[in-house]
């Protein structure tokens, strides 16, 4: 059987022509500023947009705000030092604002990134198995998407244990009219998951603190061209060969158009 040829994406290029004064900023490419995802930009790419820095950086307060307060409730000791009562009721606010973000960022015509990146991330393709399995990674003859499969398999774990540990976390808060077997389970759970989100931000955060450029990504959403080609060619293959358009303008079939991610046939063997 042949390997499918996977569809190229579509996405949009935007002109490098910096006004100066004011617009300096605006037009430096090392910054995604407004611009869509995959959008190019002479040497750059928008590799994540505001919507999704914003909301990683918001989930990744809370989420590290209640690993902190839940490690200080854990040690008993530790919390004294602050106030127990303190303690829990920060850890309470961050679980309950957890969805907030999220809702905001899914909200609105702006969502188009997130939604885009987050069918990436929860769609495993042949070569994100064969780098799961593989020892030696960087050989070169796997093709890595946007996201690789470490990435996509913390993602989706991340984004499976949340959603547990919030119900989990209100079962403690309000369990009035719980019986014991359900507290105990819910303690169970909240307990073991506590344990696991907690290695796996571990985790998340070492790699991440380990490559500065997906750092930039980050916190100013561009990388270079070339780090896309070398760490994720399947990616940097659907970005846009196509002449630059007028400044945010979408080339043809711009960035709303299908993507290979949107075809679910699309990495069968
Ligand atoms: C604490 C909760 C956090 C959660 C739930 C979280 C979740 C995620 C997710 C789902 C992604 C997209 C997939 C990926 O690239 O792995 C991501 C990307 C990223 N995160 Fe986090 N994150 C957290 C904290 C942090 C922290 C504290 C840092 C920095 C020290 C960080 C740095 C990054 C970077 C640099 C990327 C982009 C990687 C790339 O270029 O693909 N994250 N994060």
């Amino acid at each position: 059987m042949t390997a499918p040829t996977e569809p190229t994406e579509a996405v949009t290029t935007s002109s490098t022509t910096a006004e100066p004064g004011r617009a300096r900023r605006r037009d430096d490419p090392t910054r995604a500023g407004p611009r869509p995802v995959d959008t190019v930009d002479g040497t750059w790419v928008v590799r994540f947009d505001r919507v999704e820095r914003w909301l990683h950086w918001a989930n990744a307060t809370l989420v590290l705000t209640l690993i902190a307060t839940g490690s200080l409730m854990y040690v008993g000791a530790l919390s004294g030092i602050f106030g127990r009562a303190q303690v829990e009721t920060v850890h309470l606010y961050a679980g309950l604002a957890l969805p907030f973000p999220f809702a905001a960022a899914l909200a609105g015509r702006w969502n188009r990134g997130l939604r885009r990146d987050a069918r990436r991330l929860g769609r495993f393709l042949t070569d994100d198995w064969r780098w799961l399995r593989k020892r030696i990674r960087r050989q070169g003859n796997l093709r890595i998407g946007k996201f690789n499969g470490g990435q996509k398999l913390n993602a989706v774990l991340v984004a499976g244990t949340l959603p547990v540990m919030l119900a989990t976390g209100a079962m403690l808060q309000w369990h009035d009219r719980l019986s014991d077997s359900w507290r105990t389970g819910a303690t169970f759970v909240h307990d073991w998951g506590y344990v696991g989100l907690g290695l796996l931000v571990l985790g998340h955060i070492l790699k991440a603190l380990a490559d500065p450029v997906s750092m930039q990504a980050m916190r100013r959403g561009t990388v270079p061209r070339r780090w896309a080609l070398e760490e994720h060619p399947r990616w940097h293959d659907e970005l846009p060969v196509s002449e630059p358009t007028e400044a945010g303008a979408p080339a043809e079939g711009g960035a709303a158009a299908a993507t290979p991610y949107d075809d679910p046939r699309s990495d069968q063997p």
